[in-house]
C-alpha cells in the first residue's frame, strides 16, 4: 500500500491559480488516465478498506453500499463497489434524482450547495461507505453523512484519495475518515 500510494502521488497534477488566481489545484485526472495507475488507485482504495473497516474497526461482513460524491466521487465509486461486491448509490446535486429524495444544504467556499438522495437507494441498516476525491473544508462529505444517516444506513466511515489537511474537513465528519493521500500545506480546491 505504501508503494501504491507514493505512484499515485507522483501521477497528480498540481495546477497553481486554477480556477482562480491564488488556489493550487489537485487534478487527480492522470490518475484515470493510465491504466497502470487507475488499477493502482482502485487496489489502493480496496486494501484501504480492508485495514481499516474489516481489521481495525472489526467489521467483519461485507461493506453493502459504497455511496459517491457527485461528481468526482463517480470516477472510482462504481468500480470500487464491484471490486467489495457492494452496490452502489449516487449523492447528486439538487433536482437531477427523481421519486421521493432526502435534502441537506451545506456551506461552500462562495454561497450554499444542496446534495440529494432517493429515500429507498438504501436499505435501514446497510453497512455505507462514503468515497470522494478530495475533503477540503468537508462541508460535501458532511452532507453526504447526514443524508446516509436520514435514510437509515450505518455509515462505516470515509474513504478520500486526498485531503487538504490545514483545512481540517475530518473536524466536521463524525465517522472514521480515512485518506490515501495528504495535499499540499498552500493553496485551496476548486
Ligand atoms: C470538490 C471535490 C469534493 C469537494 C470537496 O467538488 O470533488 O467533492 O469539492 O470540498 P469540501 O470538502 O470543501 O466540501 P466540487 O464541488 O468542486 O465538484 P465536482 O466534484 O463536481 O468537480
Ligand atoms: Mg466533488
Amino acid at each position: 500500500l505504501a508503494r501504491l500510494k507514493v505512484d499515485l502521488k507522483n501521477g497528480l497534477r498540481q495546477y497553481p491559480d486554477f480556477p482562480t488566481p491564488g488556489i493550487l489545484f489537485e487534478d487527480i485526472m492522470p490518475l484515470f488516465s493510465s491504466h497502470t495507475l487507475f488499477t493502482g488507485l482502485v487496489r489502493a482504495l480496496e486494501l484501504q478498506v480492508a485495514d481499516v473497516f474489516h481489521t481495525q474497526l472489526g467489521v467483519h461482513s461485507d461493506v453493502d453500499v459504497v455511496v459517491g460524491l457527485e461528481s468526482r466521487g463517480f470516477l472510482f465509486g462504481p468500480t470500487l463497489a464491484l471490486r467489495l461486491g457492494a452496490g452502489f448509490v449516487p449523492v447528486r446535486k439538487q433536482g437531477k434524482l427523481p421519486g421521493n429524495v432526502e435534502t441537506e444544504t451545506f456551506k461552500k467556499e462562495y454561497g450554499e450547495d444542496v446534495f440529494q438522495m432517493q429515500i429507498d437507494a438504501i436499505k435501514p441498516g446497510a453497512k455505507v461507505v462514503i468515497v470522494d476525491d478530495i475533503i477540503a473544508t468537508g462541508g460535501s462529505a458532511a452532507a453526504a453523512g447526514n443524508l446516509v444517516k436520514k435514510l437509515g444506513g450505518n455509515l462505516l466511515g470515509y474513504i478520500f484519495i486526498m485531503e487538504l489537511d490545514f483545512l481540517k474537513g475530518r473536524d466536521k465528519l463524525d465517522a472514521p475518515v480515512h485518506t490515501l493521500l495528504s495535499g499540499q500545506e498552500e493553496g485551496l480546491k476548486s
